[in-house]
């Protein structure tokens, strides 16, 4: 795309009236950053996958399903800073949106999701900023997951810049769930009802069931083959 129109493009998605050699500077300075968030996500997600790979050789087992990762697009980054209430800047961004890196890891179960969040935060390169556990707090709707923020530095021919990243953790079984209900509320312009709400709420309790038992049968097995966690 030639300069002018990607110039363009980028002030339509930003709202600003800013044109020339500022705006430009703009589009640069937030490519960069895009970049470092793009670079957060492929260190976390070596982190995870060595750790699982650690896990397969050791126990025969691993801990996590896939990995599924996104970078928050630039339209949603400014809907998110205007939302909150922030300048729509580089710099506004990179202070108050922690979630422009984001991953999500599926884990088999239950106990999988603690351990998987403690080795990875447990790294010395690894810091936790903030930690919501939607798994022993449920969100109203009934979604379950675990939430971690994280910092990690990104090296950079000029030194290291530490980066947010957004990983949220959960079992194949909350996935199921909050895959399903995202959907199911997002196809509608009309708010879900409260009967609905309500239906949907059952369902993620179910499925608690169904985790719990699962991984009560997966460490029946384990020690029956006698395999220690
Ligand atoms: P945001 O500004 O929305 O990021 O709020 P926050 O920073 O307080 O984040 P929160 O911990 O609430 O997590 C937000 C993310 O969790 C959403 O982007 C969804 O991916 C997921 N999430 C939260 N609640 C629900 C829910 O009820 N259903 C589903 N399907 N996903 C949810
Ligand atoms: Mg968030």
């Amino acid at each position: 795309m030639p300069l002018e129109l990607m110039e363009k493009a980028f002030a339509e998605v930003l709202g600003t009236s800013d044109s020339g050699e500022t705006l430009e500077k703009m589009m640069n300075d937030f490519a960069a950053r895009m970049q470092l968030y793009r670079a957060g996500i492929k260190e976390i997600r070596t982190k995870l996958e060595i750790l699982d790979e650690e896990f397969q050789t050791k126990y025969s087992y691993n801990p996590i399903h896939h990995i599924e990762s996104r970078l928050k697009s630039p339209r949603s980054i400014v809907k998110k800073v205007k939302a909150k209430g922030f300048a729509v800047t580089v710099e506004s961004i990179s202070e108050n949106i922690t979630d422009v890196a984001g991953i999500r890891v599926i884990c088999n179960y239950i106990d999988d999701i603690y351990r998987v969040a403690d080795l990875l935060t447990g790294q010395d390169d690894v810091k936790l900023i903030r930690v919501r556990d939607y798994i022993k707090n449920p969100k109203p709707s009934g979604y379950k997951s675990l939430h971690i923020i994280v910092e990690i530095p990104i090296f950079l021919s000029t030194g290291a810049i530490p980066i947010p990243v957004e990983i949220q953790i959960r079992t194949i079984a909350m996935d199921f769930w909050a895959s399903l209900e995202h959907k199911l509320k997002y196809k509608t312009a009309n708010d879900v009802s409260p009967e609905l709400r309500e239906r949907l709420k059952v369902c993620a309790e179910k499925i608690s069931v169904l985790d719990t038992e699962m991984q009560d049968i997966h460490y029946t097995i384990q020690e029956q083959n006698g395999i220690e966690q």
